[in-house]
C-alpha cells in the first residue's frame, strides 16, 4: 500500500492532469475476501453425491431465517427471481401495476413486467434514494397492486409511512433487499418489514453464493406457493428425491427454474458465521467515511431513515457538480487516475434506454432521481478495506474537487 505522496511541486495536481497518483496501484471497488471455510464447504458438497437443492439448502434457508428473524426463508437462483415469485404468489399479473423506485437497478421492474404487470416509476427522497412514501401516495391507483421498496445501498426505506399506505390502500409491501443483508429500522431486520422480501447473494454483496437469492415471508400461503413455484410446480416433499426409494412426484401448479443448488448453498452457509464481524467492519467504514468526508466540501453522503441502521453494502455519495468544472463522469476518470476504483448506483432508471424508448418513461418526471443518477458515485467499500485506504480515497477525491473548482 502506497503512503499518501503529494506531488511536492503541485500538490493538487491530480492525476489525470500529470500530478502523481495518490496509489500506484488501483485500489478495487470491491474485492471478494473468501476462505478455507468456503472451500471445504463447496467441496464437501462436490464429494457428497448431491449437487443441487437438497440439505444444504435446507440448513442455510434456515440459518437465513434465524438471522432475519423471519418465518420463512426460501432459497432462489437470484433476488430477481425472487420478487417474480413473490409477485405470483401475490397474484399480481396482467392488467396490474406496482409501484419501483425510479432510482434502482432494472431488475426491480423487471420482475414486474416478468409477472406479466406493469411497473409505474415513482420518484425518490433527495437525501436518502429510497422511494418517496408522498409520491407513492400520490401515484396508488386502482390497478395498484403492490408497492416494491428497495433499501438502497443498504439504508432502509421509510418502510413505517410505507406501511401504513400499503394497509390503507389494501395494496402488498415487498422489500427489494438486494442490497439489504444486515439492514435493520426500528429494531427488526430487512426481510421482515413488508409482506415478504428477496435479497441477493450476487458475487459482490455482503453474503455471496455466487448468484443466489432468499425470499423471506411471514405468510404461510406465500411461502407454501413460492416453494413449489420455485422448482417447476413439483410439490416439495416429492422433488426431495434421495435415490433410495422412489415416489411419483407431481405437477401441481405453474412452476419455474428458478431454485438454488446444494454447492452454492454450502458456500452462503460457510458465511453465516462471519457476517456479524463483517457487518460491524462495514458499518466502521462507514462511519471513517461520514468523518473524512464531512471535511470535504462539495460532498453530501446518503442518510438513513429515523431507526435505520445500514448494512453499508456500498457507500454512494452525492458530488455538488455545479460547483465544478468536470462532470460526474470526467470525475469517475479522475479518481481512477488517482488509483481509486469507483462505481454508480445508480442511473435512474428512466435514463436506461430500455425503460425510455420501449417503456415510455421519460427523466423528466422524476426530478430527483436524475438529478442524483448525475451527481452520484460509489466509493470502494468491502471489509478488509482499511483506515489507511479509506484516507487515501477521501484524499483523492478532495484534491479533485479542489482543482476543478469553479
Ligand atoms: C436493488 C437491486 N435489486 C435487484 C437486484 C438483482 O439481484 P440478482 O442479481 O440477485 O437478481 C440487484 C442486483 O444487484 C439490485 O442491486
Amino acid at each position: 500500500m502506497s503512503a499518501l505522496r503529494p506531488d511536492p511541486a503541485s500538490p493538487d495536481r491530480p492525476a489525470c492532469e500529470g500530478g502523481t497518483p495518490i496509489r500506484d496501484s488501483l485500489l478495487p471497488f470491491f474485492r471478494l475476501d473468501l476462505g478455507r471455510e468456503e472451500e471445504e464447504a463447496v467441496l464437501a458438497v462436490l464429494r457428497s453425491g448431491w449437487l443441487t437443492t437438497g440439505p444444504q439448502c435446507e440448513r442455510f434457508e434456515a440459518a437465513f431465517a434465524s438471522y432475519t428473524e423471519a418465518r420463512h426463508a426460501i432459497a432462489t437462483s437470484s433476488c430477481t427471481t425472487g420478487l417474480h415469485l413473490i409477485l405470483h404468489a401475490a397474484g399480481v399479473g396482467p392488467g396490474d401495476e406496482v409501484l419501483v423506485p425510479a432510482m434502482t437497478f432494472p431488475a426491480t421492474a423487471s420482475a414486474v413486467l416478468h409477472a406479466g404487470a406493469r411497473p409505474v416509476l415513482v420518484d425518490v427522497l433527495p437525501e436518502q434514494l429510497t422511494i418517496d412514501p408522498a409520491a407513492v401516495a400520490a401515484a396508488i391507483g386502482p390497478r395498484t397492486r403492490a408497492i416494491v421498496a428497495v433499501h438502497l445501498a443498504g439504508w432502509p426505506a421509510e418502510m413505517d409511512a410505507l406501511r401504513a399506505l400499503a394497509a390503507e390502500r389494501g395494496v402488498v409491501l415487498i422489500e427489494d433487499a438486494a442490497h439489504a443483508i444486515g439492514t435493520r429500522y426500528r429494531g427488526r431486520s430487512a426481510g421482515t418489514l413488508g409482506d415478504a422480501a428477496s435479497f441477493s447473494f450476487y458475487a459482490n454483496k455482503n453474503l455471496t453464493t455466487c448468484e443466489g437469492g432468499m425470499v423471506t415471508t411471514a405468510r404461510d400461503d406465500w411461502a407454501r406457493t413460492i416453494r413449489v413455484a420455485r422448482l417447476h410446480g413439483i410439490d416439495v416433499d416429492a422433488s426431495r428425491r434421495d435415490g433410495r426409494g422412489y415416489r411419483h412426484w407431481e405437477s401441481v401448479a405453474l412452476g419455474w427454474k428458478y431454485n438454488l443448488n446444494d454447492m452454492q448453498a454450502a458456500l452462503g452457509l460457510a458465511q453465516m458465521p462471519k457476517l456479524a464481524a463483517w457487518q460491524a467492519r462495514r458499518v466502521a467504514i462507514d462511519r471513517h467515511y461520514r468523518a473524512a468526508l464531512a471535511q470535504v466540501e462539495g460532498v453530501a453522503v446518503l442518510r438513513g431513515p429515523d431507526g435505520g441502521e445500514t448494512s453499508a453494502h456500498i457507500f454512494p455519495v452525492l458530488v455538488d457538480t455545479e460547483r465544478l468544472r468536470i462532470d460526474r463522469d470526467a470525475l469517475l476518470q479522475a479518481l481512477l487516475a488517482e488509483g481509486i476504483g469507483v462505481g454508480v448506483h445508480y442511473r435512474a432508471l428512466p435514463l436506461h434506454r430500455f425503460f425510455r424508448e420501449d417503456l415510455g418513461f421519460r427523466a423528466e418526471a422524476f426530478p430527483v432521481a436524475t438529478d442524483a443518477s448525475h451527481r452520484t458515485l460509489s466509493l470502494p467499500m468491502f471489509p478488509a478495506l482499511a483506515g489507511a485506504e479509506i484516507d487515501q480515497v477521501v484524499a483523492a477525491l478532495a484534491r479533485i474537487l479542489r482543482y476543478y473548482a469553479r
